[in-house]
């Protein structure tokens, strides 16, 4: 049941009639406003502010996939260089360690161009790149997010292009898929930083995992590579023993909280856990997405936790 409405959610999330719908509905404010940090660069930077006050770090995602034109995915790097100005002039955009900047920008390669006919590879690596030397300039740092299965080699090969005169950009490796082990081999080097999720995208199952408790063992197996390797691994998931288990992991192989791995979670998911593990002296960054594009996000987080529909539903009938 859950499995199956989980299916539902994210073909609505890319199904155009739905999408007019609930974007345009009187949606309650605080539904988008609980996940999501603002429409605009100021509101993006005021979140920011308030988070880095708060003792977390943030890494921040301008809104916007599938990008079907040129005009589009320039919009989106100019929108990024905006953003890591804004951030610089607000003085949020500092870089304490040579892996670490306190606020810094996770970037999703369809968006400025992957996937465009042709070139869209080039496109999406000349922005990409746009928006490493907007990062660099400033003190930040850039984390290239994953995207579903058909676009790993791609991403990852421009990656390995970036890195070259990028150090500190990251990688996003998905644990539901079964090649992942073998990429954290390959990425578990010095200097290397890398985010380890659970995977967000319906794939079949001769790529990916697809019982709970593999994709979670696997995880397991993924951090356990990161962490014994010389890497700078970034946890992202909220998954309360998974967390547990990768502090324990970090400890074993002398990786030092605060300094040499960090704890990564999506805005407003567990915040008071994100506070705790903070005090903890854990560095624990916040996703933080911002942009007038929310839906196709929201649809995911909703797809996560099927619990939630009910209370996006609520709210909409409340504020209807
Ligand atoms: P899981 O979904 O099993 O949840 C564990 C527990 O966390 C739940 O029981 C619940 O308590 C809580 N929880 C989880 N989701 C919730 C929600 N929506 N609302 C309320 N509570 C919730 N994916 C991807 O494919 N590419 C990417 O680049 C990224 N990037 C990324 C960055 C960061 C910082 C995070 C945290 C996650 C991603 N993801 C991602 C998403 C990731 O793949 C995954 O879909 C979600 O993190 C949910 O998986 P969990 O590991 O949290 O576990």
């Amino acid at each position: 049941m859950e499995g199956l409405l989980r299916s539902s959610i994210l073909a609505a999330s890319r199904n155009r009639r739905i999408e007019e719908l609930v974007t345009n509905a009187p949606v309650s404010r605080d539904v988008v406003r609980r996940y999501v940090g603002g429409a605009t660069t100021h509101a993006a930077v005021e979140a920011t502010r308030e988070l880095l006050v708060a003792g977390l770090t943030v890494t921040l995602d301008h809104l916007g996939e599938d990008t079907t034109d040129r005009a589009q995915a320039d919009a989106v790097a100019a929108a990024y260089r905006e953003l890591l100005t804004a951030l610089q002039q607000a003085g949020l955009a500092e870089r304490p360690a040579p892996l670490t900047s306190r606020a810094e920008v996770s970037v999703k390669l369809s968006a400025v161009g992957q996937a465009l006919p042709g070139d869209g590879e080039k496109i999406a690596l000349e922005h990409a790149r746009e928006i490493c030397a907007a990062a660099e300039a400033v003190g930040a740092t850039v984390t290239l997010d994953m995207e579903d299965h058909t676009t790993t080699d791609s991403t990852l090969g421009i990656l390995a292009e970036l890195r070259a005169d990028f150090p500190a950009t990251a990688a996003v490796l998905q644990s539901y898929l079964r090649r992942t082990e073998g990429d954290c081999r390959d990425l578990a080097t010095a200097g290397s930083r890398v985010r380890l999720c659970k995977g967000a995208y319906k794939e079949p199952a001769s790529v990916a995992f697809q019982k709970r408790e593999d994709v979670d063992l696997s995880y397991v197996r993924c951090m356990n590579i990161l962490m014994a390797g010389e890497g700078y691994p970034m946890l992202a998931t909220h998954d309360p023993r998974l967390v547990e288990i990768g502090i324990e992991r970090a400890r074993f192989h002398g990786k030092q909280a605060g300094k040499d791995f960090e704890l990564q979670m999506l805005y407003g998911i567990r915040p008071n856990e994100q506070r705790r593990l903070a005090a903890e002296g854990h560095t624990v960054r916040v996703y933080l997405p911002y942009g007038a594009q929310w839906y196709g996000y929201l649809m995911r987080r909703l797809a996560e936790r099927p619990a939630n529909v009910l209370f996006f539903a609520r709210s909409l009938v409340s504020k209807g």
